[in-house]
């Protein structure tokens, strides 16, 4: 049977799948492999400054002709008030002792020379650029820049991981909300309350679709026929894969992040905001224990800016000690070989499926 919902015709697929944004990791490579397989190809911008957003763009297009989504990091940037400077000097030197202990020397930055940007550059270079379709995490996007994108036909996809979130998202304009479970691999695109919200990707999937009438994505824990099932019973008109392509061929993991995440157990993988100061899902390891005991993290992007050339620094040394690397509960969806390949077995299996309880 033909896999296909509302979905399809409007982002322009031939199945209603989406390759996961997933920043430092999905290439545009990856987004034109997906593109291949008939899914929705996604190009991950986190917060890169708007002129390597456009190459990124432009490299994808030239790589491609199919439709792809942009995504960025809709995140709101507290005030580096003197107690969060004080805060990021403590930090910053328990972090250089702790990397020094275990081989690495390096200087992070001090607090006074960061650049910290938002998102409005980002909004101005994809309305220049003419995307067709954005999405975004961390946030909503501001009224001003909605209407921007309407005036210009943009389909805009938000990200919720509750109810309260999705209701937000749909009073204020947004096309189709990715619904984000709680097994997603990757940051939490938590925004509303101080504390995020832990309910699980069933039911939260569940009651979205009970409440909000916008097309639903649903992203967290697939990999197969039967959890893909799950989803579009509940209420998913399309589906999000992330970590079933992080041993993609077309993805940005070096060869010892595949190896040692491929080796992962379910102990492994852990929420922790040691690296970014965000919750993000992924692998344990010495730093985000450390950090965990040291009570030491900055609200994001401050953490993230302060850990990017530790991160840096043990990836060039293959330091499994200390890099991030997000991944989702669904452990059994680790996989090798091209993006496309891993996709087309995906649909595969769903058109296949027989559910036989
Ligand atoms: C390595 C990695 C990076 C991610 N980066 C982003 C990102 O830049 N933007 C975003 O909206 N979601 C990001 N996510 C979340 C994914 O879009 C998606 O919600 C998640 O991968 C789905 O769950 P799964 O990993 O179980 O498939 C990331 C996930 C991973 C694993």
């Amino acid at each position: 049977m033909k896999w296909t919902t509302e979905i399809n015709q409007l982002l322009g697929i031939a199945y209603p799948l989406i390759q996961a944004p997933m920043f430092g990791v999905s290439t545009p490579e990856m987004a034109a492999a997906a593109a291949q397989a008939g899914a929705l190809g996604s190009l991950a911008l986190g917060d890169l400054p708007a002129a390597q957003c456009r190459e990124l763009i432009r490299k994808t297009r030239a790589l491609s002709d199919q439709a792809f989504s942009v995504n960025i990091f809709v995140h709101h940037i507290p005030e580096c008030t003197d107690e969060l400077k004080a805060r990021y000097t403590q930090t910053k030197i328990f972090i250089e002792e702790l990397a020094r202990q275990h081989k690495l020397e390096l200087d992070l930055p001090p607090v006074d020379t960061l650049v910290v940007t938002g998102y409005r550059e980002q909004v101005d270079l994809l309305l220049e650029e003419q995307c067709k379709i954005v999405s975004f995490t961390f946030g909503n996007l501001d009224a001003a820049s909605i209407l921007k994108f309407k005036e210009q036909g943009t389909l805009l996809i938000g990200t919720c991981t509750s109810v309260a979130e999705a209701l937000i998202l749909e009073a204020s304009g947004i096309d189709l909300i990715c619904v984000q479970g709680w097994e997603a691999g990757g940051h939490r695109g938590s925004f509303e309350a101080d504390n995020i919200p832990e309910i699980g990707g069933l039911s939260l999937l569940a009651q979205v679709y009970d409440q909000v009438k916008v097309p639903l994505i649903y992203a967290g824990g697939i990999y197969d026929a039967k959890t893909a099932c799950a989803a579009s019973s509940l209420g998913a008109q399309a589906l999000q894969v992330g970590s079933l392509l992080l041993g993609a061929q077309e993805s940005n993991l070096q060869a010892f992040e595949k190896a040692h995440l491929s080796k992962a157990r379910e102990a492994d993988i852990i929420l922790t905001k040691s690296f970014s100061g965000r919750y993000a899902r992924g692998l344990r390891n010495l730093f985000t224990e450390a950090l965990a005991q040291s009570g030491l993290t900055l609200p994001y992007p401050y953490q993230n800016k302060l850990t990017a050339a530790l991160r840096q620094a043990a990836k060039e040394n293959e330091q499994t000690d200390f890099v991030s690397i997000w991944a989702g509960q669904s452990l059994a969806a680790y996989r090798e070989g091209t993006t496309t390949a891993i996709l087309n077995a995906l649909i595969n299996d769903i058109e296949n499926y027989s559910w036989n309880p």
